[in-house]
């Protein structure tokens, strides 16, 4: 694969293509030591596959988007300060994937710059066919605060479990201020996700697990942390290692996402199989969620990929569902009945609506909908140390030795 480095800095410069030719035969590694929207990286040699840049002016951000314009079949790797939304969301746009911040001291910046580079390259050979990816991961929005985003991933993860027929994780990344634990349990937890990102380094099945909070069988909660300063603890990386890994070990990964768009978000929104945008049917929601299909549409999503989910419904209201097919030019709806005494005695518990209320017509929302998404139980079917670490024998012997 070949490498082009782009920086100002020549220290930089030299340190990453060192650390680049180190690790991998294949990476065949060039740098121009020059800013960004001074340098034409097509300009001399081959073609790259692959451009690690370092922007420190918005004159550099200009220079990339005209750059990956120009050849969208380049990865990108950017280097930056931070960008705030806006900019983040035209890098992305531009097809940027990896944004690592400039303030990184030296020796760590690089090792990121290698990872990045690296997992690119994993991702270069693109076939999903191949990929050893076993559960579906499942990527919450809330178009508002109070829209239910909430409520609708933990109970629909309660749901999904289905008393222990499949395994699910239900993951806050609600960095600040999280509380999708809190839906389903009032036990505190132990361990966070912060907690998880800052072992990163040693993360695997029983790292992860026992940082968990097991909620009922089959589910389990990887909660946000209590302090919403150690939000910045978890970056983008951290979250695609810890839903890499999880994915491996459960059949549902639910993801409950921040509303404001970070790297931390985005990379939520990237690595689900589907997202679901929870909104109300009345204007303000409805403005956001304009808003965020652009957002999705700039992305490059497919419309398949995301999927809306009208919260509160009331047949009686002002606003239709057809009003709302109109204005977001989309076809079908998830809808969850307004039911405020049933859930405000779940939330208000701790417990999952459809422990508090069977019958009602919200879990029997839940549950179409769950099977929408998974039509079978999937059976406890995971063999050998798996089911160990989950407590459980394998479910059947022959069917175990098989699945091996
Ligand atoms: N279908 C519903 N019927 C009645 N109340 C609901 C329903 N869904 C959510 N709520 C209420 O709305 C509150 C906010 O939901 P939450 O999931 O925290 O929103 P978000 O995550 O989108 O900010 C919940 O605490 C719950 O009391
Ligand atoms: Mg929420």
């Amino acid at each position: 694969m070949k490498i082009k480095i782009i920086t100002p800095d020549s220290d930089r410069a030299r340190a990453w293509a060192e650390a680049l030719s180190a690790a991998d035969a294949g990476f065949s590694t060039t740098a121009v030591v020059k800013p960004l929207h001074g340098a034409d990286p097509l300009a001399h040699g081959p073609k790259p596959d692959l451009v690690v840049a370092e922007a420190v002016s918005m004159q550099d951000i200009d220079a990339l988007d005209a750059l990956a314009a120009a050849s969208p079949d380049i990865e990108y790797v950017l280097v930056a300060a931070d960008l705030g939304a806006n900019v983040l969301m035209r890098v992305m746009r531009a097809g940027v994937r990896e944004v690592l911040p400039t303030s990184m001291a030296s020796g760590a910046l690089t090792v990121a710059v290698l990872d990045a580079v690296q997992r690119l390259a994993r991702k270069r050979p693109a076939a999903p066919a191949g990929d050893k990816r076993d559960g579906k991961v499942l990527t919450f929005v809330s178009c508002k605060g109070g829209s239910g985003a909430t409520f609708a991933a933990a109970n629909l993860a309660h749901v999904l479990a289905d008393g222990g027929q499949r395994k699910v994780a239900l993951i806050d990344l609600n960095l600040q201020f999280g509380d999708a634990l809190l839906f389903l349990s009032s036990e505190r937890p132990a361990s966070n996700v912060a907690d998880v990102a800052r072992n990163i380094q040693r993360i695997d099945p029983d790292l992860l697990l026992s940082a968990m909070v097991p909620v009922s069988p089959g589910l389990h909660v990887l909660a946000a942390p209590e302090d919403p300063a150690q939000a910045i603890d978890v970056s983008a990386e951290h979250v695609e290692a810890i839903v890499r890994l999880a994915r491996s070990m459960f059949d549902i990964v639910i993801l409950d996402s921040g509303r404001s768009l970070s790297p931390v978000t985005l990379k939520s929104l990237d690595m689900a199989d589907q997202v679901f945008v929870v909104l109300q049917l009345t204007l303000p929601y409805i403005r956001d969620g304009k808003r965020l299909r652009d957002v999705f549409r700039s992305l490059d999503y497919p419309e398949s990929k995301i999927h809306w989910v009208v919260n509160r419904h009331e047949k009686s209201s002002r606003i239709t569902l057809d009003d709302l097919k109109i204005t977001l030019g989309l076809g079908q709806f998830v809808t969850l009945p307004n039911q405020y005494d049933v859930v405000a005695n779940s939330v208000n518990q701790g417990v999952p609506v459809a422990t508090v209320a069977p019958g009602s017509a919200i879990t029997k929302s839940l549950t179409d909908w769950a099977r929408q998404i998974a039509p079978q139980a999937t059976q406890a079917r995971r063999a050998g140390w798996l089911s160990g670490l989950f407590g459980q024998r394998p479910a059947a012997t022959a069917e175990s030795r098989e699945a091996r």
